[in-house]
């Protein structure tokens, strides 16, 4: 009697574990390749004219040292606020690194000419020379974190930050991340890959957070909630789009990553706290802009879902973060 009571309860145990890894396998994701299109990209030439395709540098070469920070901006449809993010950045950086920096746009196949906006914004009112902004346009859509995925694995430059595009962090404070790694490297002889990530986890009492609406607040911190179960407590705020990687790091993470929806962040920390790449937090300023692409329901709806399955398909064996995730050009 003990003996068959047993057995079905270790069958319905093994038939639970075998749904699940069913599930989880359902809804894994497997980035697209790149199209063979996606390995270029276009600037203007001194006239103010556009380049044509010109290649990216292969994925993940090293830096050759011109450029010290490179600009990874994912786009869908950003015609309206790209100019007061450009405002804040490219100013700042051109007084801070000179030369020394390029921009990527990574158009995630925009409808409203994102591409040709940017270019033209480029020559005509920051006076960019040839090269320092670049576009990669997408055939296909990918998601925010798959132009991240890919504009990152193509930079010149020996560091790689990503920034949202609506200026919703002020560039200002790029120089505290930057100051951040180079300290993490320097501490480690062996000069140790390392990430900074924005943080807004000191502004969760303060007006910018307050007047948001209850519902929006309301599902941040189930979101939160979440994410502390699911295995990322030692950083508080894993959502912020300003993060920073040493050229190393990036080559140590993008290459195996999946998700390319809204919880690519997460993805990024989960294999950067495997491999033991120093995280750091910094805190950032930051206000709510409008005109964000979520549409909070059902993008709640998926972040979650997605948040689930990457830490459990890690769990599983189904992902991987010791095997490229693809390699091959369509
Ligand atoms: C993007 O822009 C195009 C053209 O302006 C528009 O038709 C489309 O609905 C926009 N998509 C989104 C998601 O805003
Ligand atoms: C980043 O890390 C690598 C080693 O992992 C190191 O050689 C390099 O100097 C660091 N800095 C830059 C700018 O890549």
């Amino acid at each position: 009697m003990v003996r068959t009571f047993a057995l079905v309860a270790l069958g319905l145990v093994a038939l639970a574990l075998l749904i699940l890894y069913i599930l989880v396998l359902l809804f894994s994701h497997n980035p697209r390749n790149p199209f063979e299109s996606e390995l270029y990209f276009i600037t203007t030439e001194k006239d103010g004219s556009r380049s044509k395709p010109l290649p990216l540098p292969v994925a993940n070469s090293p830096s050759d040292g011109t450029i010290e920070l490179s600009v990874v901006i994912p786009c869908y449809n950003e015609t309206s606020r790209l100019k007061l993010m450009f405002d804040d950045s490219i100013n700042y950086l051109k007084e801070t690194l000179q030369d020394r920096f390029e921009i990527l746009i990574v158009d995630d196949g925009s409808k409203d000419s994102t591409d040709s906006y940017a270019l033209d914004l480029a020559h005509n009112t920051y006076k960019l020379k040839p090269g320092q902004l670049r576009v990669i346009k997408f055939e296909k859509n990918r998601g925010k974190g798959g132009a991240v995925i890919h504009g990152l694995q193509h930079i010149r430059g020996e560091y790689g930050i990503f920034a949202d595009a609506d200026g919703a962090s002020s560039f200002k404070d790029m120089s505290k991340l930057l100051a951040k790694v180079k300290h993490v490297e320097n501490e480690n002889e062996n000069k140790a890959p390392a990430i900074a990530i924005g943080s807004r986890a000191h502004m969760v009492n303060t007006d910018a957070v307050v007047k948001r609406s209850f519902i929006r607040n309301f599902l941040m911190y189930g979101l939160h909630m979440l994410v502390y179960v699911f295995g990322i407590r030692q950083i508080k705020d894993t959502q912020c789009g300003f993060k920073l990687f040493n050229k190393s790091s990036i080559a140590l993470i993008f290459p195996y990553m999946h998700t390319e929806g809204w919880i690519f962040d997460v993805e990024i920390l989960i294999i950067a706290l495997r491999k033991g790449i120093s995280v750091s937090e910094v805190p950032i300023s930051w206000h709510e802009v409008d005109g964000s692409k979520m549409d909070l329901a059902r993008d709640s709806m998926n972040m979650a879902i997605d948040l689930v399955v990457t830490r459990m398909a890690y769990i599983l064996g189904i992902y991987k973060d010791s095997v490229v995730t693809k390699t091959k050009v369509e």
